[in-house]
């Protein structure tokens, strides 16, 4: 796992190269060409679709619809030979992705399929195949695929209104800003973090927008390496139930970029510290709201970089707890069977 957090500065240099300007070319004609676009995936490859849903509306002004994989079968009726799915899966053969596709072929809608292994299931199924060019992922926990599928879409949805030169102006940022969060002295500060939370119960991650979908991301890593509950949600839903869980001395991330969810997020994590909730900000700026403060610079994606802290934190957290964050418990690779 660690060794794939360190993969990923290299890696997201290498996307705009594997993606040929031709391949980008030819999926954005797709693209264009449709209405009705559907995201589907599972775990972090649903957070990815829900970041992918941000991008494209941001960025490239579509719409696109976003499930799980696994609800999808209960949302077919819609499809049509008109309709575009574009199912993300690291392995390829997850088996709550395959599903639904093969009823998306029975009805002729069209498939591109984002993939980290080639001729794999997932990958054969598409009628036009990206591949994320991010090796072979070991670790049960998804980090460098997930950071492949984040930059891709970055890059598609750049594309798709003739910006393709700042997409990859963006990822070359992002990549710098990482390696800096991945120098000893970042992570000196993330395994001293590590030792304050390794004996919570509980953990809770906030953010809004693009961070949405990076605290869902954050939470599934903590949780599924070093096994303590581990809830993301939107800063807009704490209102809605989850600040009754909030007493003293909870930890509560919240993900802060300089975008236009700041103010709002900021005014959650008040709200929270006045229950006595333990704040840690994951900005490029310091906040008096904030007990510990995580600098991660702006680079125009805050969804490549905001995530690393997180990663690493879930690595140490495990660590700590004396767990091997390569083989959780009641987890496998990838999920082949129902
Ligand atoms: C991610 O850390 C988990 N191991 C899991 O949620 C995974 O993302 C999910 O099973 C989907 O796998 P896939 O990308 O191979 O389809």
């Amino acid at each position: 796992m660690l060794k794939e957090i360190h993969e990923q500065p290299a890696i997201i240099n290498t996307i705009p190269n594997n993606l040929s300007d031709k391949l980008i070319e030819e999926i954005c004609e797709v693209i264009k060409k449709t209405q009705d676009i559907y995201f589907i995936g599972c775990g972090t490859a649903y957070h990815a679709c829900l970041a992918g849903g941000y991008l494209f509306s941001k960025i490239a002004g579509r719409h696109v619809f976003t499930a799980p994989a696994s609800e999808f079968n209960y949302l077919e009726d819609f499809l049509t030979k008109d309709s575009l799915i574009i199912p993300l899966s690291q392995s390829g053969e997850t088996i709550d992705v395959i599903e639904p596709l093969n009823h998306a072929q029975k009805k002729g809608s069209k498939i591109i399929t984002m993939t980290n292994a080639f001729a794999s299931t997932i990958y054969r199924m598409g009628d036009h195949k990206l591949l994320l060019g991010a090796g072979p992922e070991k670790a049960v926990a998804s980090t460098k695929a997930y950071i492949a599928k984040i930059s891709v879409l970055t890059i598609l949805a750049y594309a798709l209104v003739n910006k393709l030169a700042t997409g990859k102006k963006i990822l070359r940022k992002a990549a710098k800003e990482i390696k800096r969060l991945l120098s000893k002295e970042s992570i000196n500060q993330i395994k001293n973090i590590a030792s304050l939370l390794a004996k919570s119960d509980h953990i809770y991650i906030i953010g809004r927008g693009v961070s949405y979908a990076t605290a869902l991301e954050g939470a599934l890593k903590i949780k599924e390496v070093s096994y303590i509950h581990t809830e993301g949600l939107s800063g807009g839903e704490l209102k809605h139930g989850t600040i009754a869980l909030i007493s003293k001395g909870t930890p509560v991330i919240v993900i802060a970029p300089l975008d236009d969810t700041y103010d709002a997020i900021i005014s959650n994590a008040i709200e929270i510290k006045s229950r006595g909730g333990l704040m840690i900000g994951i900005s490029s700026e310091n906040n008096p709201a904030f007990d510990i403060w995580i600098q991660v610079k702006e680079t125009g994606s805050p969804l490549l970089t905001h995530i690393i802290p997180m990663q690493l934190l879930a690595y140490y957290l495990a660590v700590l707890k004396k767990l091997n964050p390569d083989t959780p418990r009641n987890l496998a690779k990838s999920v082949t069977v129902k």
